[in-house]
């Protein structure tokens, strides 16, 4: 019924008059929010608009950046300095930290991958963008990297949209997540996923198996016994799937559950893993956890680390929490801090 519609400027006002805040927090979303739209009619024409293909520039993380990348990046960044929210942001695209000192009149630090994903935007497989909100330290208004580095335990907000057959925001301030879906005719984010639950168990498991001959023997083992299904350990058969966009294989995890896999491994541990903590993991995790999943290292919760470097990686292990949990006791039976238990 239309007019029984709950944008997402008025699911923010709810909240704050919920929660008895200011009006800070609710023009800090809307512009998240509209930074996603232009983002999100940018990577729709795709093509038409000649957005696809190599920017022909690298970024510290070296790795080629796509026109969108570029773009949905300065998109974010304009669409999120004129509010006066933030005194500074930080994105998987700009190597050091970004001061915003005129006009600020709050203290949020805002995090982001501007386009996750984009090693698919070119064959027209879902890609999204990530944030994250943490506090500036009290007094700083010119921070530097270090005031960045706080564990997730500190953010206070945290969100994706993905940009895939609809375009969606999915995003938490910390009590529950809510998902909601762009009318693209009103151009109005509208209230479609109320209090979104991720399952504890699961029968679906997300990981790049190219990776097999890399793993640790925690991840070995755990993929093999789903592999093994029904006639194995679980008892139960498995389906596998692997986008190779963290936002559209989270984004199915929020909605029917399931396992994603991005450990650390032989290969890439020399980097810390491949997914970066402060705009990927991070976020993701306080989502996941919101949620009712969990959100793992494998050998430590996410949101417990305390971050050395602006743009580190780490291992990643989230979603239903049985998955989770089962992962991590392989692993402190890899480490010996435990016996092996026998998977029931
Ligand atoms: P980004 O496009 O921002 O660099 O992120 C890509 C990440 C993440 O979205 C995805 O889960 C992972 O890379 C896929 O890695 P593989 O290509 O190694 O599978
Ligand atoms: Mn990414
Ligand atoms: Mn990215």
């Amino acid at each position: 019924m239309p007019h029984r519609r709950i944008t997402i400027t008025h699911f923010l006002i709810s909240e704050q008059r919920r929660l008895n805040r200011t009006g800070h927090f609710t023009t800090l979303v809307n512009d998240i929010v509209t930074a996603c739209k232009m983002i999100s009619h940018e990577v729709n024409r795709g093509a038409l608009a000649g957005n696809l293909g190599l920017a022909g520039s690298e970024n510290i993380q070296g790795e080629d950046q796509k026109k969108l990348d570029v773009l949905a990046n300065d998109l974010f960044m304009h669409m999120n300095t004129f509010g006066g929210n933030y005194v500074g942001m930080a994105s998987e695209e700009i190597d050091d930290v970004h001061v915003i000192s005129e006009d600020t009149h709050n203290d949020y630090l805002l995090l982001f991958d501007p386009l996750d994903g984009s090693s698919n935007i070119d064959v027209n497989i879902g890609v999204g963008t990530i944030f994250s909100v943490l506090r500036a330290p009290a007094g700083v208004d010119e921070p530097q990297a270090v005031d960045f580095l706080q564990p997730g335990v500190r953010q206070v907000a945290a969100g994706y949209a993905t940009y895939g057959s609809s375009t969606m925001l999915v995003m938490t301030t910390g009590r529950g997540v809510n998902g909601f879906t762009l009318d693209q005719n009103v151009g109005e984010f509208i209230l479609t996923h109320p209090d979104m639950r991720i399952p504890a168990a699961t029968n679906e498991f997300s990981v790049n198996t190219s990776r097999s001959r890399h793993w640790d023997p925690a991840i070995s083992r755990y993929v093999d016994e789903c592999l093994a299904g029904k006639e194995g350990p679980r008892g139960k058969n498995f389906n596998m799937r692997w986008v190779g966009s963290m936002v559209a294989d989270v984004h199915r995890i929020l909605c029917r559950g399931g396992a994603f896999l991005y450990p650390t491994d032989a290969e890439n541990e020399k980097k810390g893993g491949k997914l970066r903590l402060m705009y990927e993991a991070n976020p993701m995790a306080f989502l996941v956890e919101q949620a009712g999943g969990a959100a793992s290292t494998g050998r430590q919760r996410i949101m417990d680390m305390q971050p050395n470097a602006l743009h580190q990686r780490c291992g990643v292990v989230l979603g239903s929490s049985e998955e989770v949990q089962r992962i991590e006791a392989y692993y402190r039976e890899l480490d010996g801090i435990a016996p092996r238990e026998a998977a029931e």
